[in-house]
């Protein structure tokens, strides 16, 4: 991890400031640390240099880390033994169970993804419309909400003087970073997290790009989290862009809803239920309702 990412980065259960230490790597790449949080000594594990922020109720099994930094994150004040006095945003054990559903499957399957075939061919069709609907801004970063294994990474990475890449399946994260390892100009900053609970500071990005993961979070109110995360991390003035399953024309015969294979959500929206979740938050400057067959996409701006 680039000493660059830590501007950006909040703790996901109560939005402080963290601090970097640094136990293996150098100057300008942590390649095993801790992100700590001094107010509270909650610690987020860095491994092989990808920063693990998620908050409490989807933390992942952390003892192998520990057994292995003890001695080095006791004197930093980190809390090993018990949890910090719950201060982590509430959330219903069936919706947080859906999250982990999809982040297993995800991990699983993200091999499986990168050789699917109808992805391969919806690129020609996303990738201009992405790049002409974001365009090129080399004065602001771009936040990548739901990376993946990379489609899009270098594209965006191209349009932006900086990118930060976030994804929940950290196997995905791993492949992205092979495939795109020295191959863009603008660096690239990967973080394994979720969205709806968006470890990043507020005004920090000048343009979200949100492709392909919306109709996976599973409910309205995690999609309303996420949306309000995406406008606050954005800068007053900023741009979202979100593509998203489409319900309509020839998708109506694929379901409105259900689960993909090994557990992973989802949900096919028609042009007013999208518009209407997005506006909660955001203004829509763009809304374009057949992005391809399957798809809709929109360009939004945060509600003044
Ligand atoms: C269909 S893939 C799309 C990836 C990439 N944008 C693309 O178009 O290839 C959906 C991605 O969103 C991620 N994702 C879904 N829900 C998420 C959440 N709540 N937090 C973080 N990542 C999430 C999944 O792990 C997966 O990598």
């Amino acid at each position: 991890m680039s000493p660059q990412l830590l501007p950006y980065l909040a703790d996901p259960n109560d939005g402080l400031p963290l601090e970097l230490h640094s136990f293996e790597g150098n100057a300008r790449d942590t390649r095993e640390g801790v992100l700590l949080n001094p107010h509270t000594g909650r610690w987020y594990p860095i491994r092989d240099g990808i920063p693990t922020l998620f908050i409490d109720a989807l933390r992942e099994g952390d003892a192998p880390f520990v057994a292995r930094y003890r001695e080095a994150m006791t004197p930093l004040g980190c809390n090993i033994e018990a949890a910090p006095a719950d201060s982590s945003p509430t959330q219903a054990a069936d919706e947080l169970a859906r999250i982990e559903s999809e982040r297993r499957a995800r991990d699983e399957q993200a091999e499986q993804y990168d050789r699917m075939i109808s992805l391969k061919v919806y690129e020609y069709i996303e990738t201009p419309t992405y790049r002409k609907a974001l365009g090129e801004d080399f004065t602001t970063p771009l936040l990548e909400a739901g990376c993946g294994t990379g489609r899009f990474t270098g594209l965006f990475a191209e349009l932006s003087k900086e990118l930060v890449a976030v994804d929940m399946s950290r196997d995905s994260i791993l492949r992205n970073r092979v495939r795109h390892a020295g191959k863009t100009a603008a660096p690239v900053h990967y973080v394994h997290a979720d969205l709806t609970h968006l470890p990043l500071k507020s005004d920090s990005f000048g343009r979200t790009a949100h492709c392909g993961v919306y109709e996976h979070i599973p409910s309205r109110e995690l999609r309303q989290q996420f949306l309000a995360h995406a406008c606050r991390t954005l800068h007053s003035n900023g741009t979202l862009l979100l593509s998203a399953y489409r319900y309509g024309g020839i998708t109506r015969f694929f379901g409105k809803e259900g689960e993909h294979d090994g557990g992973i959500p989802f949900t096919r929206f028609t042009e007013e239920e999208l518009r209407d979740e997005v506006e909660t938050d955001f203004e829509i400057e763009y809304f374009r309702p057949n992005l391809g067959i399957y798809m809709s996409m929109l360009l939004a701006r945060p509600k003044a």
